[in-house]
Order: C-alpha cells, then sequence, then structure tokens
C-alpha cells in the first residue's frame, strides 16, 4: 500500500512502471507530436522541448522537477487522483504541480474522465516553463484560496476550465491551443481548430465566469487570449467585487448568446491550423 502524506502526495516509484505502461505512453505522445505541430501554441511546443519529455516512457518526475525548478521554480508532486480543492490550491500557491501517477488502459487512448499521468505531465507541465503562464497558474492557486473562503469556487473552477483546461491562443501564425484538455487530446485537438460547429470568443474574464461548462463531451465553446500577460493582467484584479457581481447574474449556457459576446475572426481560414486526413488522426 503506498503512503499518501498529510499534503495528498505519494511517491511517484518510478521504477514500478511496466513496459506496457511505457508503450502506452509512447503511443499517446507520438500521436500528439504529429498532431500539435502548427496547433498548440509556441510556448507549450518550447516547454515540452526544454523538458525533454521524449517520447522514451513516462517520465520520472524527479527529473522534470529539477528542470523545471530551474526554470521557473515549479516543481511537480505526485498524487493518487483527484484531490481535495484547498489541497490542489495550495499546492498551486507553493508552485507545486500536482500530477497523478497511472496511465489509461490501451482501450481508453481517446477518452478518460479523470486526469492521468499522460494529461498531467504532457498536457500542463510543458507551459510551467513559461514564466508568465508559471505566475498565472500561482496566482490562481492563492485565488482558489480565496474562492473557498468566500464561496464562490464554482465561478473561479469556470475560469480555470475555460483558461488552464481549453485556451485557445491567436498568433500571427493563427489560432492555437494553449490548454491542456485539449492538447493531450487527439480528438479535441484537430475539432477546436478546424470543425466549424464550436464558438470561439475573445476572453472575457465576467463572460467566463457566468459561463457553466461540459466535463463530458467535446467543448462546445472556447475562450480565446491574444498573450498570457492579457490572461495574467486580467485576472490581476481583486475578484471579491467581481464574485458579487456575478452571483446576482444568471448562470449562462456554452450556447448561449449575449449581444456583447465578441467573435473571434480569423484573418483566413488557412490560419486555421494545417489540414489533416482522418486517418491520421
Ligand atoms: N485576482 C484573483 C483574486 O483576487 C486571484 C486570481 C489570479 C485568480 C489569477 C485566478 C487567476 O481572487
Ligand atoms: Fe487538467
Amino acid at each position: 500500500m503506498t503512503a499518501v502524506w498529510s499534503d495528498c502526495t505519494i511517491e511517484q516509484d518510478w521504477q514500478a512502471y511496466s513496459e506496457e505502461e511505457h508503450a502506452i505512453w509512447r503511443l499517446l505522445f507520438e500521436r500528439q507530436q504529429r498532431l500539435l505541430v502548427g496547433r498548440a501554441c509556441r510556448e507549450y511546443l518550447e516547454g515540452l522541448s526544454g523538458l525533454g519529455v521524449a517520447a522514451d516512457g513516462i517520465p520520472d518526475f524527479r527529473r522534470l522537477s529539477e528542470i523545471l525548478d530551474r526554470a521557473t521554480g515549479w516543481r511537480i508532486v505526485a498524487v493518487p487522483g483527484l484531490v481535495p480543492d484547498e489541497v490542489f490550491f495550495a499546492h498551486l500557491a507553493r508552485r507545486r504541480f500536482p500530477s497523478t501517477c497511472f496511465i489509461r488502459r490501451r482501450d481508453q487512448l481517446d477518452y478518460l474522465q479523470e486526469p492521468d499521468v499522460f494529461h498531467d505531465v504532457c498536457g500542463h507541465v510543458p507551459l510551467l516553463m513559461n514564466p508568465v503562464f508559471a505566475d498565472y497558474m500561482q496566482a490562481y492557486g492563492e485565488g482558489g484560496l480565496k474562492a473557498l473562503g468566500l464561496g464562490h469556487l464554482q465561478r473561479l473552477a469556470r475560469l480555470y476550465w475555460y483558461t488552464v483546461e481549453f485556451g485557445l491562443i491567436a498568433t500571427e501564425e493563427g489560432l492555437r491551443i494553449y490548454g491542456s484538455g485539449i492538447l493531450s487530446s487527439a480528438g479535441e485537438s484537430v475539432f477546436c481548430l478546424n470543425d466549424p460547429r464550436p464558438r470561439r470568443l475573445r476572453f472575457d474574464l465576467r463572460r467566463v465566469m457566468q459561463t457553466r461548462y461540459r466535463i463530458d463531451d467535446f467543448q462546445q465553446l472556447y475562450f480565446v487570449i491574444d498573450d498570457f500577460q492579457e490572461l495574467f493582467d486580467a485576472t490581476c484584479p481583486d475578484f471579491a467585487p467581481i464574485y458579487r457581481e456575478i452571483a446576482t447574474l444568471p448562470d449562462l449556457e456554452p450556447t448561449t448568446r449575449v449581444d456583447q459576446d465578441r467573435e473571434f475572426v480569423p484573418w483566413s481560414r488557412k490560419k486555421i491550423g494545417p489540414r489533416i486526413s482522418a486517418a491520421q488522426v
């Protein structure tokens, strides 16, 4: 039985991974590598290569933490699964990213409800190499502890969902992905950029906090930022008065249209990711 410490962390026990588990990692990694060139934002791809999270197999968190620590002062801590909110926020506030250790089974390559080590390490960790994003995640952890105390966690959780997990970023080369929930999903990596059905709105803090999200299918709505500094600046103000304001407004569905919505309009269709055939997905 693995010991669980009071901060909910465990040992990763890297030696214990089987060859099959490393093989599943390689499969997922190689597939995403092919898809993410021209789709993931530059900061993500740079972080990934900076970490040397290679196609070799499930990485050893100790090695990753050393590199990450030198770049931005973040470390990875191993956890058994989803941890209580206050524990999760407290880790982020101390620049520690809680990552699961287990990897999905071969029959779950495309879909998994809970985070696994591929989502956590390949999806989240590379962006922690970026100084601005690294600060945003720490601020989010501090904001989480505060929101818990104020009773507005649901509004703050929506911000995490629509940025950290499912955010898009407008670059000169075209629309790109920075949300980890997309980056670790082959299907959604293509869908979020190439499919005409989901809406893509300019990031708006209040709109995000008002909007529900679905966890059981591809998103019907994405929010687009211009850069991480915009995100950091927009989320810097004290949220206490904003929470009080939002509390008086109705919740919105992802499909709801509001007059103030600012649609993201790409310069040309060509700029939205490269075309890809179904066979490659
Ligand atoms: N500014 C927020 C607050 O006062 C904290 C926060 C920062 C939350 C960044 C999320 C992201 O609560
Ligand atoms: Fe996640």
